[in-house]
């Protein structure tokens, strides 16, 4: 994913969770991939749990697809049992990585200085981190939404310099939207997009700001996808429920190359 085109072209991601069997998943990435052959107007990629990561990668080979780890630790190595590193997923063949997901900091406790650490890691090792963020409900219904987004981008970025931050992508995903079923409605959705653009805008100058790609997450589907990729301000979807079946998820990239960018 290059932010350096002259034209962005829409990012699509599936994120799986922690679903599907290997060969299941095996299966759809061989699936998609015949699927989109020679289909250059969007960037794809699939978000596979760790362990598919290698064989996956390796059925992606040769393939516009990009493969992301859903985490990693921040640590290159060491004594973290149960830990992924950014070598291992660059190994194995990973171009990007979900970095401070809303399960991860919810279910998993991951704070904002966890998450910074993992998207310097993630650079440095040339991954693409993608950066998520987003508020919860309690935090939107009390008018903290861009409290919230603006601490989780500044703190996300600190001590992320300029000549680096063109390899991130960031993800706004309102908390209360993510397997709800509930979507942000597009407008709501373009004014958080177009409010972190202008902090990105002010900390590392318009021109780069306006290349950097900031997808949408939380209750995507095919039908609701048009709207939300028709705000000027978002650049693309990270889905989750409905990239699961794969039918549904060629629905949404359908609806994506029919839009004019
Ligand atoms: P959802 O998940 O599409 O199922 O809401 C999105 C995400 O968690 O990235």
């Amino acid at each position: 994913m290059n932010s350096d085109n002259q034209k962005k072209r829409p990012i699509i991601l599936g994120n799986w969770k922690m679903n599907k069997s290997l060969k299941e998943g095996v299966q759809y990435a061989r699936s998609l991939k015949a699927a989109i052959a020679g289909k250059s107007g969007i960037i794809c990629g699939i978000c596979p749990p760790y362990v598919f990561l290698k064989d996956i990668c390796a059925v992606l080979e040769g393939s516009t697809i990009c493969v992301s780890a859903q985490n990693m630790h921040s640590e290159a190595s060491g004594a973290f049992t149960g830990e992924i590193a950014a070598p291992m997923l660059k190994e194995v063949g990973c171009s990007h990585v979900l970095v401070g997901h809303s399960e991860r900091r919810h279910i998993f406790g991951e704070d904002d200085f966890f998450i910074n650490d993992k998207i310097k890691k993630a650079i440095s090792f040339e991954l693409v981190p993608i950066l998520c963020i987003g508020e919860t409900l309690e935090e939107r219904e009390a008018g903290n939404t861009k409290d919230v987004v603006l601490r989780q981008l500044k703190n996300g970025l600190r001590g992320v310099g300029i000549e680096v931050i063109k390899c991130i992508i960031i993800a706004y995903e309102p908390v209360w939207a993510i397997g709800t079923g509930r979507t942000a409605s597009p407008e709501q959705a373009n004014e958080v997009h177009s409010f972190i653009r202008t902090i990105l805008s002010e900390d590392y100058g318009k021109d780069i700001a306006k290349k950097l790609s900031i997808i949408y997450g939380g209750s995507v589907k095919a039908d609701n996808t048009g709207a939300l990729i028709h705000q000027p301000e978002i650049d693309g979807l990270l889905v989750g429920g409905a990239s699961l079946e794969l039918e549904s998820f060629l629905t949404i990239i359908e609806v994506l190359q029919g839009v004019d960018f």
